[in-house]
């Protein structure tokens, strides 16, 4: 989704910008823009296309000055254009805006405007915010206060940067439902829509809460709530180190973040496992007695994070007698679940910023019942609200694709079920050890797979052309198969589709032939499903369909059966899927690599969706 950037300081801004601009890339983009003030005017650059094109006209048309603010646009409202892309601007081009999230009521709003003799250059919704202000600002002399009576007159998202020609060293920041970080340097203010623009720049930095108005200069912060009251803001350790947005060698975000899934997974082994007989974890405020009869839990979340919550759903219900269900956050918000303070809501969310999530999380919280959220962002808007969190603390994911962040969600959900399953009763030491045990095996298993690049990459090479790929799994690699073939659509743009095997003779089946690259997860050897995994590949096998299959090593039954073969060792099949997905995961990778996309930049994508 968008990116925010703004600064004021001694230095010129439009560096700085440039710099944080690169920084949020990864978050999805198809427009850039920056504005500056200098010697009492504000000077703007903006242009549809990558930052390079921006820089290009930096160069052709140069300007400096500080303050500044810069964004890229993800589009919503109005394709991606010059005129669209921020900052947007009022009439006098006196108030410069750059907004990220939704003015919902932006026509009524731009109507009234057009009806006092403002014209609009942009199809956007925010280009009515600096018109507003600069409205408001007529009326009460008093910029900030004119920010928060603007904004008070808005229904929706944001989070917002604003510049004006009348004042020099201000810049002025807002936040509604959308994030936005400020940072403190030494005389000097930074603000961002994402921490890792200023990784390189600060180390303390502040949260604004929602519907919060500040004003920087390099003399201060003031900061008021929506009521117009002073708020006082603790500045807080910013928490990663910069080394961790940084590509360390691989050629890509995506691929350092697939390789770095051992030590993740060992870390949080380590941080809730103590004496390999007991798992630590704060329930915040949640009380322990709720958690020790709580009879229904509802887990939402979206897209990957989703699938990490079907896992969940499994994995609780076959280890402790909890009912689980699982909703997307779209879904969920929209439909009448039925539940009330009794219930634990379980939110998952790498960004901890998903709008849909957020939404979910709000409406149960106005019914009562406790969120406990897996999160992998501090001081993200979901942590902010939730009364629990299970931190995957799997560092910056700055590939749009999650890796890292899922395979860290389903050891979060492993360590949470063992949590709860142990103050139940309901999960025995000695089968806890077990249990601990075989879900230690899984980063040694998953460096294997690591090492099985070279042949991953031969079986991508062959199967990337095709229109289209099913992917098959049952039970707890169910999720797998949908997180395997939703990672091939968002960065290789091969269609596919993830099915539980069982249900492929119910219509997919009519897909396939000789051209259908089928990826079959066959690693559950010791289970009734593995037979019947092999009859559904028979199944394909009959049909002509090209099958690949991922199964545990030295497993010839499947070899048999296969056109491809990625071995993985073998672990216990509830904690398969965190291997197998790793396997799905580089022939996603290398599809995409084969098919000449921009792995961490795919087309149309945003890393964070702020916006329903
Ligand atoms: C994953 O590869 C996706 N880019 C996307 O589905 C993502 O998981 C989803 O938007 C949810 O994001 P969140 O985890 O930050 O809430």
């Amino acid at each position: 989704m968008c990116g925010i950037v703004g600064y004021v300081g001694p230095c010129d801004a439009v560096p700085i910008l440039m710099d944080g601009l690169h920084r949020l890339e990864y978050r999805g983009y198809d427009s850039a823009g920056v504005a500056v003030y200098h010697q009492g005017t504000i000077h703007v650059r903006k242009t549809a296309g990558r930052l390079e094109r921006l820089g290009e006209l930096l160069s052709a048309e140069p300007i400096s000055g500080t303050p500044g603010i810069a964004h890229t646009r993800w589009a919503t409202h109005g394709e991606p254009s010059d005129a669209n892309a921020h900052p947007h601007t009022d009439p006098s081009g006196k108030f410069a805006v750059v907004h990220n999230g939704i003015i919902e009521n932006y026509r009524e709003l731009r109507r009234s405007l057009i009806d006092l003799g403002h014209s609009f250059s942009s199809q956007t919704d925010s280009e009515v915010i600096p018109h507003l202000v600069a409205v408001k600002r007529a009326e009460t002399g008093d910029t900030l206060e004119a920010l928060r009576l603007a904004l008070k007159s808005t229904r929706g998202a944001y989070a917002l940067g604003l510049i004006t020609a009348d004042e020099p060293d201000t810049i002025y920041a807002a936040r509604e439902g959308s994030p936005l970080v400020i940072g403190i340097g030494e005389k000097e203010y930074f603000i961002a829509s994402d921490v890792p623009a200023l990784l390189n720049r600060v180390s303390r930095v502040i949260y604004l809460n929602d519907g919060e108005v500040a004003r920087l200069t390099p003399e201060g912060l003031t900061v008021i709530d929506s009521d117009g009251r002073t708020v006082r803001h603790a500045a807080v350790p910013i928490g990663i180190a910069e080394e961790a947005a940084d590509r360390a060698g691989f050629e890509t975000f995506m691929l350092k973040e697939i390789h770095e899934q051992p030590r993740v997974l060992r870390s949080l082994l380590d941080g809730h496992v103590r004496n390999g007989e007991e798992i630590v974890f704060d329930t915040g405020t949640i009380d322990r007695s709720f958690l020790r009869r709580v009879e229904r839990i509802m887990i939402v979340s979206c897209g990957t994070a989703f699938y990490a919550g079907l896992y969940g759903k499994l994995l609780l219900e076959h280890l402790t007698e909890i009912a689980v269900e699982c909703d997307l956050g779209s879904e969920f918000r929209y439909r009448a679940p039925k539940f009330d303070r009794n219930t634990l809501i379980i939110a998952v969310s790498q960004s901890g910023e998903t709008a849909d999530t957020l939404a979910s999380v709000r409406m149960a919280r106005g019914r009562g019942a406790p969120v406990l959220s897996i999160c992998n962002v501090p001081g993200s808007t979901l942590v902010r609200e939730s009364q629990a969190v299970f931190y995957t603390n799997a560092g910056p994911e700055i590939g749009v694709a999650s890796t890292k962040a899922f395979t860290a969600q389903l050891m979060a959900f492993a360590l949470f079920t063992f949590y709860l399953g142990r103050l139940r009763g309901e999960i025995a030491s000695t089968q806890l050890q077990e249990l601990l045990g075989a879900l230690q095996r899984v980063p040694d298993a998953i460096h294997y797979v690591l090492n099985s690049t070279a042949l991953i990459r031969g079986i991508a090479d062959k199967h990337h052309a095709g229109p289209s790929a099913l992917y098959l799994g049952r039970r707890f690699n169910f999720p797998t198969a949908l997180e395997g073939a939703l990672k091939n659509k968002e960065i290789s743009y091969q269609h596919a589709e993830g099915y539980a095997a069982g249900e492929m003779k119910h219509g997919p089946i009519a897909l396939i032939s000789e051209y259908m690259p089928v990826i079959c997860i066959c690693t559950a050897t010791e289970d009734e499903l593995y037979e019947k995994m092999l009859s559904n590949v028979k199944e394909v096998q009959a049909r002509h369909g090209r099958i690949i299959v991922v199964a545990n090593t030295g497993d010839q039954a499947a070899a048999e059966l296969a056109e491809d073969i990625i071995y993985v060792p073998k672990v216990r099949e509830e904690f398969s899927p965190l291997v197998n997905v790793v396997a799905l995961q580089l022939l996603a990778y290398y599809a995409a690599q084969a098919r000449g996309n921009d792995i961490d930049k795919p087309r149309n994508l945003a890393k964070s969706v702020t916006v329903e």
